[in-house]
């Protein structure tokens, strides 16, 4: 076995919590760079006190840009942080999350309607799709593109990102932050920093391939049995990292969707999105 193809095994081990068939099914395979980043990932919420080598916000912007993007309409947008001040009044409308204050840039991606909508205006076109959830749901779909390919660029050049759906807790007040248009909304953020070396995290296992790769058609047989082994997995891993959870990885997964109440304000999110310019016919 060569050295990659066995970095590429540990790899896989790591991302599964277990010695896997997946690492049989790719022997076929060595590990690249791009393969390695992206095997690697694992959140970082712990960041050094130091700024970001120059350009890299734009560098990072330019990988985005190179996702692809629905019908090349390009609707989105990212709104760049980096002002203490504001960082920390987004920190509390996510939910008081420190790790927003302590990253040196924070990334707002953004569903933007809002430049078509001008262009339209501008050429007298019109442009009714606009109002309708498709649009919205393109937006979304090209943002979260967009944003993946900026976080695997970030993990390249050795920082550390965690997504922050806390942004949706009170999407007005966001807008009202970030001065947003209408029709446009904030998906997500994004921290980006330095990890802290004394705070790294581990490489957080993911759901057997069984459980999410059907082939031809969905296997709903698989549904239950594939995901017993990784609820086991799933318990040693939070019994070693020291992790409280509600139960079993089902269980705990389950507690964050039993209803309304667990949503931390985003079961009104229809009726912000419509306030926010998304007629979602
Ligand atoms: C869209 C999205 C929103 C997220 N929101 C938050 C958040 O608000 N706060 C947070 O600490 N982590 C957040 N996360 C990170 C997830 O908890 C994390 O990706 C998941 O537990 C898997 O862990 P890993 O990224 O280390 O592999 C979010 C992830 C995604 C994709």
């Amino acid at each position: 076995m060569s050295t990659t193809s066995s970095a590429l095994d540990a790899l896989l081990q790591a991302r599964y919590g277990s010695s896997t068939d997946a690492a049989h099914s790719v022997a076929a395979h060595t590990l690249n760079p791009c393969l390695e980043t992206q095997l690697k990932h694992r959140s970082v919420r712990s960041y050094q006190d130091k700024a970001l080598a120059p350009d890299t916000l734009e560098l990072l912007v330019a990988a985005a840009q190179s996702a692809s993007t629905s019908s090349n309409l390009q609707s989105w947008s990212v709104v760049a942080v980096e002002d203490p001040e504001r960082k920390n009044r987004l920190a509390r409308l996510a939910g008081n999350q420190d790790h927003i204050r302590a990253c040196p840039l924070f990334l707002v991606w953004l569903v933007d309607l809002a430049r078509l909508d001008a262009l339209g205006e501008r050429r007298g076109l019109a442009r009714d799709s606009l109002d309708y959830l498709e649009l919205l749901m393109v937006g979304i779909i090209d943002a979260t593109l967009a944003a993946q390919n900026a976080a695997l660029a970030a993990e390249s050049l050795g920082l550390g990102i965690v997504y922050i759906g806390g942004m949706r807790n009170q999407p007005e007040a966001v807008a009202a932050e970030l001065g947003l248009p209408p029709r446009t909304f904030a998906v997500f953020g994004m921290c980006v920093g330095h990890p802290n070396p004394e705070r790294i995290t581990s490489v957080k296992p993911r759901l057997p391939q069984q459980a999410v790769l059907h082939r031809e058609q969905y296997q709903a047989h698989q549904v239950t049995t594939s995901a017993d082994n990784y609820i086991a997995i799933m318990s040693s891993f939070y019994q070693r990292h020291g992790i409280k959870t509600n139960g079993d990885w089902d269980q705990h997964s389950l507690h964050r969707v039993r209803g309304p109440d667990a949503m931390t304000g985003r079961e009104r999110l229809a009726e912000a999105l419509r306030k926010l310019g998304f007629a979602m016919r």
